[in-house]
């Protein structure tokens, strides 16, 4: 049976698992590799489930590769070796010339090696062997290498083994270009939330192109994370909060305070956006309702981009309710739960 390697936050694995549940008709867990890290049998395969993703994407699930070849692992410094002889017999020959290439090592158990280690030798090799060219930042070709414990119990009681997972894909059915989808960035001096990192992902994720010198409007913008990164992206910002924004935002011209309510911002006849960004932390619904209201105060082209709280239980009743809600004033373009939202999705919209 073909098998894959699906990744999500811990906390949404069981609604990533029904998501390859519905898309493939025969998926099983065989380990659960760490927390949010399912190794799958899956009669479709990995190309099979990652093409009806690239056509009907995932809300929850995070990264898929595929497994080729799977090698047991000594847990000791030669297991690199190892790899790295497994990945040149069986994966070079299938990477493609032509095409940039790198390697992506997640290492899920105690090793004595990093994922550097494995990441360097593999790509010397695989470079010297088949051609392709190396390119770390913008790969067209993935090979995907997970260390990890089999999460299967020995009859005799001895430390569960370790295997290394190894698969090669294109990086557009991987869900994401990052390790098990976990997307960084480098912190700046200036930085005003941790929640900046959940807006730059999300204009990674869903290809989303500011317009030069736009106007935004942040629902929910203190301490001003969002509006900081949309000031650096060249956008008027509107940012309707009633708590105060960060002091370093205060002197920019281009940020407007409306200390208040986005509720009661909605009543003051606002201008009309070309964004509309909202963070509020409030139920996923009557967050949708709100948005809805406000898609009159965007233009035709204008887009959206907002978070969904989720509650403890219910999550996917909850959200198909906001769904619903949103979809009378928009266009749900895409819904990722994003390697920076904690319990949350993140909802990229365009006006219908
Ligand atoms: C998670 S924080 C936003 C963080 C922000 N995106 C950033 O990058 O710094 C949520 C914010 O929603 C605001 N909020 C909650 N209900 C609101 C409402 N009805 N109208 C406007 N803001 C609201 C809170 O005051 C809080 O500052």
């Amino acid at each position: 049976m073909p098998q894959l390697i699906l990744t999500a936050d811990p906390d949404f694995i069981d609604l990533a698992l029904d998501e390859a549940r519905r898309a493939a008709s025969a998926v099983e867990v065989a380990a659960r590799l760490a927390p949010g890290v399912l190794l799958l049998d899956c009669m479709e395969g990995f190309w099979g489930l990652a093409e009806s993703w690239r056509i009907d994407p995932p809300i929850f699930v995070r990264h898929l590769n595929p497994v080729d070849v799977t090698i047991p692992l000594r847990g000791a410094e030669d297991d690199v070796f190892a790899i790295v002889d497994a990945a040149e017999a069986e994966l070079a020959g299938m990477l493609e010339a032509d095409l940039p290439f790198s390697v992506q090592t997640r290492i899920l158990a105690d090793m004595p090696y990093k994922p550097f280690d494995i990441n360097r030798a593999l790509s010397d090799r695989l470079q010297k062997v088949s051609g392709a060219p190396l390119n770390v930042r913008n790969p067209a070709q993935v090979v995907s290498v997970v260390c990890a414990d089999s999460g299967r119990q020995t009859a005799d009681a001895t430390p569960n083994p370790h295997y290394a997972f190894l698969g090669l894909s294109f990086v557009d059915y991987n869900l994401s270009g990052w390790a098990g989808g976990e997307r960084r960035f480098a912190r700046e001096a200036n930085q005003v939330s941790r929640a900046e990192f959940k807006l730059l992902e999300a204009l990674a994720a869903f290809h989303i192109d500011l317009p030069p010198r736009g106007s935004a409007l942040d629902l929910g913008a203190a301490p001003g994370g969002w509006t900081r990164v949309l000031r650096q992206r060249e956008q008027f910002v509107t940012a309707v909060d009633p708590a105060a924004l960060d002091p370093r935002l205060e002197k920019d011209r281009g940020i407007r305070h409306k200390r208040m309510t986005a509720e009661a911002y909605l009543a003051d006849e606002p201008d009309e956006f070309d964004l509309i960004v909202n963070d509020m932390r409030m139920d996923a619904r009557d967050s949708a309702r709100l948005m809805v209201d406000y898609a009159r105060q965007l233009y035709p082209h204008g887009i959206a981009i907002m978070t969904f709280k989720l509650p403890e239980q219910g999550r996917r009743a909850v959200l198909d309710h906001a769904f619903n809600i949103l979809r009378e004033g928009y266009i749900i373009a895409g819904a990722r739960q994003l390697f920076h939202n904690r319990s949350e999705i993140t909802v990229y919209l365009q006006k219908s």
